[in-house]
């Protein structure tokens, strides 16, 4: 027998046309004369027959080689390896009984091979590419362009496809137009660092890379643009998380004369028709609505996950004039009690302080309640009608834990804020295909900037205070309130929006409030405070991270899994291997010199 060589093989697509893809055929094909081309996912040989699990985007489908249909056929067969290419001519026949496989669509049937090309070899992939399979994220990175072969991450772009289309069309509907807006621009403050691009034309000049296309969409309503929306892709330079990237896309949207209440029940819709399109999940409307203050209160995030309740307790009234100085000096003393969270053990329990101290705590003092006692290195600080009122307060049972933080509202809130995740996720609390939608509203206008030492915008600085806050931006700026919105679901911030401020007069003393000076306005927002001085009509918007909704919609885990070619942690693209080093005429060009590293 000759030695078959692969490489020899190969062949052009000649004129074979295809004519179904790989999970189209079934029952009502019988005896049908179809052309297929894809992957070779697996190759089995069996006794006188070969069979190939042929893929493509859609599916796979049965391929039988058998000496009866095509005996060069069937011999040339044995060169096929997994990835290999082909193009396959056969008819479509039932699988013999007993051999059908329901969990595919096109397990009932097969085709069998009278003819069939070799169109490319693969090397050995190094990884399989069966579902099942752990892959470490270095190499699925590396070989993006295999592991989107999966089935799994072929469904999620198809789904982030479909989500697209279904808020295109919607927004077509109701009236907006798809405008696109500059990605070589100024730096939009949106909270992140920004990316800079050397201007060669102008030497010693920078472009920023957007934040949003906040500003411009401001600028498309003056124009009287009235409705806009853009798939937009933003760029912010900060550390990166499960649901942080630094490129990433918005849906982002800008409607002239509107009020907070049109713009949140257009975003219920757009979020109704997207879940129908994509998981054909009906969504009821309208979404609650929670203040901030109660967001903070209750969950100590101004992004709640509601789908479980584990609340946190304000206790500070009880412990205010307690021997035991941690907490009778706080500002703020809150408790998360875990019913039958005795059984952690002291490792975990350091495990948690670990964790808490990660968001600026300082320990984490907890009490383990056994039948009447209560062990705790804290119970002994605590006297026996401050034990009794925080029995009564927490409704303390026989097995439960608690935990207490003493501190800042800023450090006891986001340090029990994400205990409570945490907890939720080792005590299982989460139900599964819960869909918890939330408003967050009445957000305060400012932050305090501990670094900087001056008011920051919580939003952007575009955003319009409540119009009986106006005269609190000069004497008490921390009482004064936003017309803003954020959406959340499931604990992620999955949009968030305002109404703008379109008075140029306002911006000024909003600029003011912010201890930006009259010059450094003109210099970096003159553009927009001059356009508002041109007849501005009141107007206000939001933006929606794509990337989060179609990460809850296919339940995964990270952003980095519905990005086709998504960042590493260092914010590096294992793939291309950018962002890499450039020659020196190139950093000439742009009038740039590198500072030497060890200097
Ligand atoms: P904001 O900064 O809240 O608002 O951004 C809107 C939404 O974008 C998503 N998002 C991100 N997604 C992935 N990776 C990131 N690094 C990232 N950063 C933000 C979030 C967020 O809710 N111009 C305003 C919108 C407006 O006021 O209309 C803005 O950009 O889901
Ligand atoms: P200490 O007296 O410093 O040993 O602290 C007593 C307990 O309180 C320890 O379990 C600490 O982890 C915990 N603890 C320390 N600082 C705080 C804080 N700010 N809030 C809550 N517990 C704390």
């Amino acid at each position: 027998m000759i030695e078959l060589s692969a490489e020899n093989m190969i062949q052009t697509l000649g004129d074979w046309v295809r004519s179904h893809h790989c999970a189209q055929l079934n029952g009502s094909h019988l005896g049908a004369q179809v052309c297929l081309m894809g992957w070779v996912q697996y190759r089995r040989d069996h006794g006188g027959l070969i069979f190939i699990d042929l893929r493509d985007r859609e599916g796979l489908t049965q391929i039988v080689f058998s000496p009866e249909a095509n005996a060069q056929a069937h011999q040339e067969a044995h060169v096929l390896r997994s990835e290999y290419v082909v193009a396959i001519q056969g008819l479509v026949r039932n699988r013999p009984r007993g051999m059908e496989n329901d969990s595919l669509v096109t397990g009932r049937i097969e085709v069998v091979v009278q003819d069939w090309k070799l169109l490319n070899t693969s090397r050995t992939p190094p990884f399989l590419l069966e579902e099942r399979v752990d892959v470490s994220d270095h190499l699925r990175l590396k070989y993006r362009y295999l592991d989107l072969r999966r089935k799994k991450m072929s469904q999620n772009l198809k789904l982030r496809h479909l989500g697209l289309q279904s808020i295109r069309n919607l927004l077509n509907d109701q009236g907006f137009v798809e405008v696109e807006t500059p990605v070589l621009t100024k730096s939009t403050p949106e909270g992140a660092r920004d990316f800079l691009v050397p201007s060669r034309q102008n030497p010693g000049h920078f472009f920023a890379l957007p934040q949003s296309p906040q500003l411009f969409k401001q600028l498309l309503m003056i124009s009287g643009q009235d409705r806009y929306y853009q798939i937009v892709r933003c760029f912010r330079d900060e550390d990166l998380r499960a649901d942080r990237q630094p490129e990433f896309t918005q849906i982002d949207l800008e409607m002239a004369f509107v009020q907070e209440d049109q713009v949140i029940e257009l975003s219920e819709l757009m979020m109704q028709e997207l879940f129908a399109a994509t998981v054909n999940t009906p969504l009821q409307l309208p979404f609650p609505r929670m203040t901030y203050d109660e967001a903070m209160e209750t969950y100590g995030l101004d992004r709640p996950d509601t789908r479980f309740e584990l609340h946190l307790q304000n206790v500070t009234d009880i412990v205010k004039n307690s021997q035991f100085k941690l907490f009778a000096q706080a500002d703020l003393v809150k408790a998360i009690r875990v019913e039958a969270g005795g059984r952690l053990t002291r490792k975990e329990i350091d495990d948690l302080t670990a964790f808490v101290k990660i968001f600026g705590a300082k320990g984490l003092a907890w009490i383990k309640v056994k039948d009447d006692e209560w062990q705790s290195p804290i119970a002994k600080f605590l006297n026996e009608q401050e034990k009794q009122e925080l029995h009564n307060r927490l409704r303390l049972q026989s097995g439960d834990i608690v935990f207490f933080q003493a501190g800042s509202p800023e450090i006891v809130n986001a340090a029990l804020g994400n205990l409570r995740l945490k907890l939720a996720e080792w005590f299982d609390l989460i139900p599964e295909n819960r869909l918890d939608f939330v408003w967050i509203t009445d957000f305060p206008l400012f932050e305090w900037d501990q670094e900087e030492k001056r008011w920051a915008a919580c939003h952007h600085p575009f955003t319009s205070p409540r119009e009986t806050d106006l005269h609190l931006l000069e004497t008490a700026p921390e009482q004064a309130r936003a017309r803003a919105y954020d959406l959340v679901l499931n604990g992620h911030e999955i949009g968030g929006g305002s109404i703008r401020i379109h008075q140029a007069d306002i911006q000024a003393k909003m600029f003011q409030a912010l201890g930006i000076s009259g010059e450094e306005a003109e210099a970096k927002f003159g553009f927009l405070t001059d356009a508002l001085g041109y007849g501005a009509p009141p107007h206000g918007g939001i933006a929606f991270g794509l990337d989060r909704l179609i990460m809850i919609l296919c339940k995964a885990s990270s952003i980095r899994e519905v990005i086709a070619f998504p960042k590493t942690q260092k914010g590096t693209c294992l793939l291309t291997d950018a962002p890499t080093e450039v020659p020196t005429r190139q950093l000439r060009e742009l009038n740039l010199r590198l500072r030497d590293k060890t200097a």
